[in-house]
């Protein structure tokens, strides 16, 4: 009984509602709007009985009410809206995203009679943004590169990104007018990524899938490792590379001749003496249509290679020079320690002690000085730095100079 009650209450109350907002006034609509742009909403039908107010609400705001000879529209849309008279059409303009939802007109009829119709305003979102870039090959230095892109909706801005970061034009990117697009031109290698871009209004913004560019170059910087002197009856191997986009192909000559070879390495299984000459590596680009070529001379010849009076590799040098040095600091730093900890005599290397240099240079006459005759200049008489020079301080002295000259005071050591 209770729920037969109930249930009939909403009903009745639903009815009511329904009577009293019956739309009886067609408003198309939803009407897609954008921010700072403007709208209309017309009734697509008029009651032709006389009217004796119409009201215009934004949900439950009032945006005008009245009388048509004394209309009133409220101060917060007194300078965005204006209402034909002729049509009851309700103009909007200056929108911003706040004004999305829900606009309805209310007419009393002389007739005793109130005609309501509704509208709704959204904002629609940007979709279906994409980004159309260069089909053809790209060659560095030589083509342009142009990407358009497209999307629907309102579009306040479009923002560019390669490899994910603000794409700026530069002197060769130049963007239009409005941002749909985008040249490069002439294209370089550093504008191989991927491009992409953002399409935003207020209400929303949708991203491109990205398009990835290929800018073709090179090939450049042909080079050819291998042994320059081997030894007889050995394997040999010569590789080649090459710095291209796409990758490069090989082909090689011996003597100007052609070998069939289309690798990047060429390789000698059993070296005889007919392998001594010139092997030029060509590396092609076929989309660039370029090619560059490396000459590497190789000689075979008995006892050569392996570091047994073939030369040595830059590697071997290398390897010397590291063991000399360490060989070197070794000693030093054993002259230090056993002078440090007095196993041999006392040769006074560096003068940190508190007594004065000059002084000290006196006392010990078989200190080694750099020779730094040099560092003066013309003119300035070498002080002989003895006794009178109370002041004088040596920074630093290293061992082993072969000068004996006393040094000089430190100012003019530093004034070069
Ligand atoms: C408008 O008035 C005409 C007669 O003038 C009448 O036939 C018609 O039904 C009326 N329409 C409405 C919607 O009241
Ligand atoms: C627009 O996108 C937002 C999220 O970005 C979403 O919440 C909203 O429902 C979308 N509106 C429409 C009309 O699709
Ligand atoms: C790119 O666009 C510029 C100007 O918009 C045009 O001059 C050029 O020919 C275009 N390049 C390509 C490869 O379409
Ligand atoms: C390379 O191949 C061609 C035929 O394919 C052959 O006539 C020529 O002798 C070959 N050259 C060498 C150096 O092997
Ligand atoms: C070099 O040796 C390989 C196998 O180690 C063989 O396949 C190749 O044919 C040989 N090349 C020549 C030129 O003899
Ligand atoms: C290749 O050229 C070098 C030097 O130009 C020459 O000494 C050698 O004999 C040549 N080898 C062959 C097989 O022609
Ligand atoms: C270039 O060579 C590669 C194989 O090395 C091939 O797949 C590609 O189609 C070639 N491109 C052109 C433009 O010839
Ligand atoms: C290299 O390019 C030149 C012309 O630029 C052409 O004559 C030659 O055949 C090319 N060489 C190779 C190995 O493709």
């Amino acid at each position: 009984m209770m729920i037969s009650r109930g249930l009939y209450g909403t009903l009745w109350i639903l009815s009511c509602f329904g009577l009293f907002l019956s739309e009886d006034l067609q408003i198309s609509g939803p009407t897609n709007g954008a921010v700072g742009g403007s709208v209309v909403f017309a009734p697509d039908n008029l009651p032709n009985t006389s009217i004796i107010t119409v009201q215009w609400h934004f949900g439950s705001t009032v945006i005008l009410t009245g009388p048509l000879d004394s209309l009133i529209i409220v101060p917060a849309y007194r300078d965005r809206v204006s209402f034909d008279r002729n049509t009851f059409a309700l103009e909007l303009w200056n929108l911003r995203l706040e004004d999305s939802g829900i606009y309805r007109l209310t007419v009393l009829t002389s007739a005793g009679g109130q005609l309501t119709g509704e509208t709704s305003l959204v904002f629609e979102n940007i979709t279906n943004v994409r980004v159309i870039g260069p089909e053809e090959s790209l060659i560095e230095a030589e083509s342009s590169a142009n990407f358009s892109s497209e999307g629907t909706g309102i579009i306040t801005s479009v923002q560019w990104m390669k490899d994910n970061r603000p794409l700026s034009p530069s002197n060769s990117i130049i963007f239009s007018s409005d941002h749909r697009s985008v040249s490069i031109s002439p294209v370089q290698r550093s504008d191989s990524g991927e491009y992409q871009c953002t399409y935003r209004n207020p209400a929303s913004s949708q991203t491109a899938k990205p398009v990835r560019l290929i800018i073709n170059y090179g090939p450049e910087d042909v080079s050819v490792k291998g042994e320059d002197v081997v030894d007889l009856g050995v394997r040999v191997s010569l590789s080649c590379s090459a710095n291209s986009e796409p990758a490069a192909s090989f082909s090689w000559k011996f003597n100007e001749t052609d070998t069939n070879v289309t690798t990047d390495t060429f390789t000698i299984n059993e070296t005889d003496f007919t392998h001594s000459g010139d092997y030029i590596c060509t590396a092609s680009n076929n989309v660039t249509k370029r090619n560059a070529s490396h000459k590497h001379t190789l000689t075979v010849k008995v006892g050569g290679g392996g570091g047994r009076g073939g030369g040595l590799s830059s590697g071997a040098i290398a390897g010397i020079v590291i063991g000399v040095l360490v060989a070197v600091a070794g000693i030093c730093g054993l002259t230090v320690y056993l002078t440090k900890t007095k196993k041999i005599p006392k040769i006074n290397l560096g003068q940190h002690g508190p007594a004065r240099g000059a002084a000290q240079s006196r006392q010990e006459p078989d200190l080694n000085y750099a020779d730094i005759s040099h560092f003066q200049k013309a003119g300035e008489r070498v002080n002989l730095g003895n006794t009178s020079e109370s002041s004088t301080e040596y920074a630093e002295v290293k061992p082993g100079g072969k000068s004996r000259a006393p040094p000089p005071p430190y100012g003019h050591q530093v004034r070069t």
